[in-house]
């Protein structure tokens, strides 16, 4: 940890965000190296063992979708310690995006402000590189997030991918992307679920809007939910980048990440789980940072947590220092679900 924020972080933050970023994608790109000091990045306890959508996973901690767009890296963000990593979101075509500048870091509180539109290479591009990596020996489960505007985009994403991995993640939230939304209307919902269940053989997550717990905002949002619980999804992920305006977007807005979030996704996740109990999983994702918030999250009723601004702040120890301050608050205050 010391390394990366002492000199990786530093360096890569006179970058500019994408430009970093495709930096780090550079080191991500030599898997052998990821594989080397792998075991380096682990902490194993049997306290942390959890599921996600029903499927066992060694520690609740996942890496959440929109870091690995095309599922290039997948093979080395999984030696990072992660319970879970999730790749994409993919779209059917490749999308160019929104006009740059469309990443901006809010230093002071550990956060980001994105409008990237879902840039991506397209479904074909993540076939040819999830097929790679069918060879590589698994070290978490995978899961795959997939969006677009109309049902049978979705449905071929969805289709396509499923084989790849253990389940699949369904994008209706973007905040800043101009008819991803179409899904949070309740029939469209529904009709997009019924298509999708037509051919699908594992769990399904889907990830929902954000709302403003402090606005009595979210019947709407639940309302969702219902529809997701009666067509049979295993998950919930509570939820994805709060809207927000900032003139130096070329968009003029996008969607807020990383440590402001945390206290209203905690807040979310209560509202869910006491709406929904133990009849559908949740995934907490928005602000975590740390293994107090992320006993916060279980304790409140999630089942895994998501992260992914922290993983840009703190670096690849993150999820190893997470589940060592869980293994340590679960060793001393008990289980959170109890
Ligand atoms: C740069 C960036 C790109 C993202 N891309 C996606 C995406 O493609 N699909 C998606 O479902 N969420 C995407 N997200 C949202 C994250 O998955 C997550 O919901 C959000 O950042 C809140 O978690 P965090 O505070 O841990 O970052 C993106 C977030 C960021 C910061």
């Amino acid at each position: 940890m010391q390394l990366y924020k002492k000199l990786m972080r530093p360096l890569l933050f006179t970058l500019q965000p994408e430009m970093a970023w495709h930096l780090s994608d550079l080191g991500l790109s030599q898997t052998w190296f990821w594989q080397m000091i792998g075991n380096n990045f682990q902490h194993h306890n049997e306290l942390l063992e959890a599921t996600v959508a029903g499927i066992p996973i060694k520690n609740p901690v996942g890496l959440a979708a929109g870091y690995d767009k095309n599922c290039k890296f997948l093979s080395s963000l999984q030696e990072l310690g992660f319970g879970y990593v999730m790749g994409g979101t993919i779209t059917k075509d490749a999308r160019p995006g929104n006009p740059k500048p469309r990443v901006i870091r809010l230093k002071n509180q550990s956060a980001l402000i994105n409008a990237l539109g879902f840039p991506g290479d397209g479904l074909e591009r993540a076939l040819s590189e999830i097929s790679k990596m069918v060879s590589i020996p698994k070290k978490s489960v995978r899961i795959m997030s997939v969006s677009g505007t109309d049902i049978p985009d979705i449905t071929e994403c969805h289709r396509q991918l499923e084989p790849f991995c253990d389940a699949m993640e369904l994008n209706i939230s973007s905040p800043n992307t101009e008819g991803l939304r179409i899904f949070q209307e309740p029939t469209k919902l529904r009709s997009l679920l019924a298509e999708v269940n037509q051919s699908r053989t594992k769990p399904l997550l889907v990830k929902m809007p954000p709302y403003k717990s402090d606005e009595g905002d979210h019947e709407k949002t639940l309302n969702l939910g219902r529809i997701c619980l009666e067509e049979k999804v295993e998950s919930l992920t509570v939820s994805n980048t709060i809207p927000i305006a900032h003139d130096g977007l070329a968009v003029g807005h996008g969607g807020l990440s990383g440590n402001p979030l945390f206290e209203n996704t905690l807040a979310m996740v209560k509202t869910y789980h006491s709406e929904f109990g133990d009849s559908i999983e949740i995934n907490a994702c928005g602000g975590i940072s740390n293994g107090y918030q992320a006993y916060e999250a279980l304790k409140a009723g999630a089942s895994s947590i998501q992260i992914l601004t922290a993983l840009i702040y703190q670096g690849p120890r993150v999820v190893q220092k997470i589940n060592k301050e869980l293994s340590e608050l679960i060793t001393n205050k008990g289980n959170p679900k109890i």
